[in-house]
């Protein structure tokens, strides 16, 4: 599991956290994904770090909590997504043509994992990747197949996508596939790798599927995948409550009069006033919502302030930044960490950090 990014469009939440180590629904994304991986029937997973490494062992310790056996590599220098799978191929058991999952950490999806392992091992496919249809490509890689499934090209980001079907961020390689991907230096699977075993007429596959598919990367996304396995239109067996309108971590305190709905996570210890509402959006633990105020499709960072009356609608506020009363920020705002926003200061606010 690639857990290694720098999560850039998520800042400022990822400057105190790895975007994989960011709750959604109450837990980290990559908790959601373990979950996923073990209930599939996976049993020992490879945690490839290296922005703030040290986080996900203090989580998940050697996995048994999890019932997953844990382990993890770090990179010194970030050595981008093949670089970072060939760097745990030592790390790796079994056969030189046995089946490797590789995931993205970032992803919420419903894939049948061992339908995309029968897929490769039928095909007998050095590489065999979990294809999802999106209405604008321009974001991802890009996988054009034929009419048999096997890949054709990939297309990273690319302005003009010839197709709607994209990678969808988990695959199966060939181990020995692995073995081949050149050490020691940044190597970027989605720009080097799949392409060059393309060239080579190595057999590639595709294995599309319809099921639920997101990228956690933006701010948007991240929010709508939290409200996603609240409501559990995103099944997830990490989920620490029950499916519903909310979900109130333990130890979080909510006025009786407050309104809590649209799929909102309010975090552990922290607070929302009375006449409060919280629409769908992410309280980190701590956080604290006054009075009156209204939060919708946005997140609030650990500890965060947000003022009696005050209206957050799609904007990101960074760990204990505070934005006193009657400030209004939407449309893609994001408050730095620990910044302090005075009364009244923001009436409105479209993509401003
Ligand atoms: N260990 C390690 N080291 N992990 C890394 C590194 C690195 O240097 N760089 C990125 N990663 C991890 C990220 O943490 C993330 O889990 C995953 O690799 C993919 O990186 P993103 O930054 O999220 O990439 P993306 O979303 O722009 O594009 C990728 O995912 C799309 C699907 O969501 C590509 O694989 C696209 O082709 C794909 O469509
Ligand atoms: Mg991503």
């Amino acid at each position: 599991m690639l857990v290694g990014g720098q999560g850039t469009r998520l800042r400022p939440l990822t400057m105190s956290a790895p975007k994989p180590m960011l709750p959604v629904a109450g837990v980290p994304v990559t908790a959601h994904m373990l979950a996923r991986a073990r209930d599939a029937g996976i049993a020992r997973v490879v945690l490839a770090t290296s922005y703030r490494a040290e986080v996900f062992e203090e989580y998940f310790g050697d996995g048994s909590a999890h019932g997953l056996e844990l382990e993890y590599v770090t990179e010194t220098e970030p050595l981008g997504t093949g670089g970072a799978i060939r760097n745990v191929v030592e790390r790796l058991r079994g056969g030189p043509d046995d089946p490797v999952v590789i995931f993205n950490g970032d992803i919420l999806s419903g894939l049948d994992i061992p339908a995309l392992v029968r897929r490769h091992s039928e095909a007998d496919a050095a590489v065999t990747l979990h294809l999802t249809e999106v209405v604008d490509p321009r974001a991802f890689g890009v996988v054009p197949t034929d009419a048999d499934g096997r890949v054709t090209a990939f297309l990273e980001k690319t302005p003009d996508p010839p197709t709607n079907l994209i990678n969808a961020g988990c695959y199966v390689f060939r181990r020995s596939v692995i073995d081949m991907i050149p050490a020691g230096r940044p190597v970027s699977v989605e720009r080097e790798t799949f392409p060059g075993l393309l060239a080579a007429g190595t057999p590639v596959m595709g294995y599309p599927d319809s099921t639920y598919w997101l990228d956690l990367g933006t701010p948007a996304a991240f929010v709508q995948g939290s409200r996603d396995l609240v409501t559990g239109r995103m099944a997830s067996s990490a989920l620490p409550g029950p499916v519903g309108d909310c979900l109130v971590l333990p130890g979080a305190a909510v006025a009786a009069d407050a309104k809590i709905g649209g799929g909102a996570t309010v975090g552990a210890g922290a607070r929302v006033g009375a006449g409060a509402a919280v629409d769908g959006a992410v309280l980190f633990d701590g956080a604290v919502v006054e009075a009156g105020a209204t939060v919708r499709d946005s997140v609030i960072g650990r500890g965060a302030v947000i003022g009696a009356g005050v209206l957050l609608d799609g904007v990101v506020i960074g760990d204990g930044a505070i934005i006193e009363r009657d400030n209004e920020l939407r449309a893609g705002a994001r408050v730095f960490p620990g910044a302090v926003l005075a009364a009244g200061a923001v009436r409105f606010s479209s993509d401003r950090t």
